[in-house]
């Protein structure tokens, strides 16, 4: 009886799995997040150690999956591309467990020396082995089943980060195993740009990068951004290799590979708990997802001893961090109203456990990526959080739902305040049309307004505007600067101190900048960069606020609907209230004389790229120089860029900057330019 049971739950765990790992391999579509899929896994393989008897040949256990895709080309590796044992126990256990193994495996003695370890991080994408012969590029692969692979040259040469030829003097036959993945940035504006067309979004940078590097059309795999790290080898003819897994990924950057500088030669079991430590810190500051941390033996000698196991070296593991994406139940949908009086859909999630914090709210974006997402109330749902990105509703788990549950609607009228709702953009976007008669786009106007880079008032959170705009303390922006200690004081948490600091930071907010106060205002599409401009050409608040729509598009970088919503903004007599009563509470800002008359700036028309770390100066401090004396400071790097300024880790800007010929520096080469 017991036993037809657990026949049954296996042969639903195949079918379950074979599923999700085409979805998984071959389409790069997953249904479910990875740690779902690892749950099952681990479910049959119990059930299997268990029962062997319900062990199959076809069982997903038995062999590793991945199938070489119709349509492109198989490559069969010279060497097989092998995949890492991993330690799923996230504590530093993990790490513990390794290195007892690597000892007992090469027979050392208690007392024997720590082994040396080279740990690096895990990236999040696919593995790519690239073949260079006599320097040049000659084949990229996937890794498919490990034995045969698929041959994607033509949609790997599209990446600027890997060298179609390589520097210095390397071997006559060269095979770079490496990850190619998207970083978070990247998949971000590409989602951002995906949901102002109306088209569909990425579920994340792993699938996305996967799905763009096995594409059949070279031209889509150059429009996404990808990017990649190299981690080892595998042919090589003609080279003596150097004697630790370090100083081959030495040499590999020497080639002009790109290889990830956070990496560390370490010894024994506690150079790896600490390195694990240190990264799952700043896992968030990463500018691309890891899932974990990657322990090698660094002496290649001792590599060769410990040898293989079927599919893995013994020499290696993976260590993995908690799962960025989990699979929770929406209980509801929330509507929030931002500054601008957008209505975002927010999901109310039965509270879960993703990628280190507990997640009970996660944005659904707009009512156009809810429905296609077909998420309703009562589903389970897949969300992910990834570094400092706010937590997003990915997807909904594909299974039957026991009852009818109606679509979600959008409101007709402000849940906050009542007025109506306006459908823009094709229909994307839904509006309150109340302005700052809306209380809650009356606190996000205030929150925008004292924020850091607007006219940065300390102390001024959204725990304190809360209460002043539920309280009807404070209807408009000016009225922020009636505020004295006594009123103040009054409000929960909020004791005689931090009344007289906050009072004593609204003082101090009141000397600004014309840009700052600008951008502080919250004009629609005017951000800091426009706000320094309109500051820069117009010179005084005066001129600006009686600019029309034709005068506005004199501004550098000013296109039309930027200008019409300045004109809009300042068409309305409140706006003009607004500006007018806080200069008249005090508040200051050096005024100029327009651009026009006034002589240029040394670096203006020129256009800087910033990348990498620089060794003194922030990447803020640099932007903020340049600006300052006039130059432009950009993203990307094009024919346009004057200089590329790069410090250490600078990735495929500076591959660009070198590829198109444009001016290095490094920061003396700076700080020479801005005079220092
Ligand atoms: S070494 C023989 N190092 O993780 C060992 N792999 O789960 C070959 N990966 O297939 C792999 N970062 O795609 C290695 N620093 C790193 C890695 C890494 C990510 C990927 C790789 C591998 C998979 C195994």
């Amino acid at each position: 009886m017991a036993d037809e049971h657990y026949a049954r739950r296996a042969a639903e765990l195949r079918e379950q799995l074979h599923h999700h790992a085409h979805r998984y391999y071959v389409l790069d579509a997953p249904e479910i997040p990875d740690a779902e899929y690892d749950r099952l896994f681990q479910e049959l393989q119990r059930l299997e150690e268990q029962h062997p008897g319900l062990r199959t040949p076809d069982s997903p256990t038995q062999r590793v999956i991945g199938r070489v895709l119709d349509g492109l080309v198989p490559v069969r590796h010279r060497v097989p591309m092998l995949s890492i044992e991993t330690e799923t126990d996230t504590s530093a256990a993990g790490a513990r467990n390794f290195d007892a193994r690597v000892r007992r495996e090469l027979g050392l003695a208690a007392d024997a020396p720590p082994v040396a370890y080279s740990a690096e991080l895990k990236f999040d994408g696919l593995a790519i082995s690239l073949r260079y012969e006599h320097g040049v590029l000659v084949q990229a692969a996937t890794r498919g089943d490990g034995e045969t692979g698929e041959d994607v040259t033509q949609n790997i040469r599209t990446i600027g980060q890997v060298p179609l030829r390589l520097a210095g003097s390397p071997p006559p036959v060269l095979e770079v195993r490496g990850e190619v993945y998207m970083r978070r940035g990247d998949f971000e504006r590409l989602n951002e740009r995906q949901r102002e067309r109306g088209e569909k979004t990425y579920v994340n940078p792993r699938n996305t990068a996967a799905g763009a590097v096995r594409q059949l059309d070279p031209a889509v795999t150059a429009q996404r951004p990808l990017s990649l790290y190299c981690y080892g080898i595998g042919d090589v003819e003609g080279w003596a290799l150097p004697p630790t897994h370090n100083g081959l990924l030495d040499a590999l950057a020497a080639f002009g590979l790109p290889v990830n500088r956070d990496r560390a030669a370490v010894l024994g079991a506690e150079g790896l708990v600490d390195f694990h430590d240190a990264i799952a810190l700043r896992r968030d500051e990463l500018p691309f997802d890891i899932d974990g941390v990657v322990y090698k033996v660094d002496s290649l000698d001792l590599q060769r001893q410990l040898g293989f196991k079927t599919r893995e070296p013994r020499w290696a593991v993976a260590h993995k961090f908690p799962a960025q994406e989990q699979v929770t139940r929406l209980n509801g949908i929330d509507i929030q109203v931002g500054r601008t009086g957008k209505l975002t859909p927010v999901a109310k999630l039965e509270p879960v456990f993703v990628g280190g914090t507990t997640v009970s709210n996660a944005t659904l974006h707009n009512l156009f990526e809810l429905r296609r997402k077909g998420v309703r109330v009562g589903d389970r749902v897949i969300v992910r959080r990834a570094g400092d990105v706010i937590p997003e509703v990915v997807g909904r788990i594909a299974e039957p739902r026991p009852q009818y549950v109606p679509n979600f609607r959008m409101p007709r009228l402000c849940p906050v305040c009542g007025s109506t709702v306006a459908r823009e953009r094709g229909g994307i976007d839904h509006r309150c049309s109340g302005g700052l008669y809306c209380p809650a786009q009356r606190k996000q106007a205030l929150l925008h307004f004292a924020g850091r880079r607007a006219m940065d008032i300390e102390g001024l959170g959204d725990k304190i505007v809360d209460q002043l705009v539920d309280g009807g303390l404070i209807r408009t922006l000016p009225e922020l600067y009636t505020l004295g200690v006594a009123k103040l004081a009054v409000l929960e948490r909020m004791a005689d101190r931090s009344a007289a600091n906050l009072v004593a930071a609204l003082e101090k907010s009141k000397q600004t900048t014309l840009p700052r106060f600008l951008y502080a205002l919250g004009i629609r599409h005017v951000g800091e960069a426009t706000a320094r401009d309109l500051a820069r050409h117009f010179g005084r608040m005066d001129g600006l606020m009686d600019a029309s729509v034709e005068q506005l598009l004199q501004v550098r970088d000013v296109g039309p609907v930027v200008a019409q919503s300045i004109a809009t903004f300042f068409a309305q007599p409140h706006n003009r209230e607004v500006v007018e009563q806080l200069r008249a509470a005090g508040v200051t800002f050096e005024e100029g004389e327009p651009a026009a008359h006034a002589a240029p700036l040394p670096l203006a028309g020129k256009t800087f790229v910033l990348t990498g770390t620089l060794p003194t100066l922030t990447r803020d401090e640099a932007k903020a120089r340049l600006e300052a004396l006039g130059a432009k400071v950009a993203g990307s790097v094009s024919r346009k860029t004057d200089y590329v300024v790069a410090g250490a880790e600078a990735g495929s800007k500076l591959d660009k900057a070198r590829e198109l010929g444009v001016p290095l520096l490094d920061e003396p080469g700076l700080l020479a330019i801005l005079g220092d």
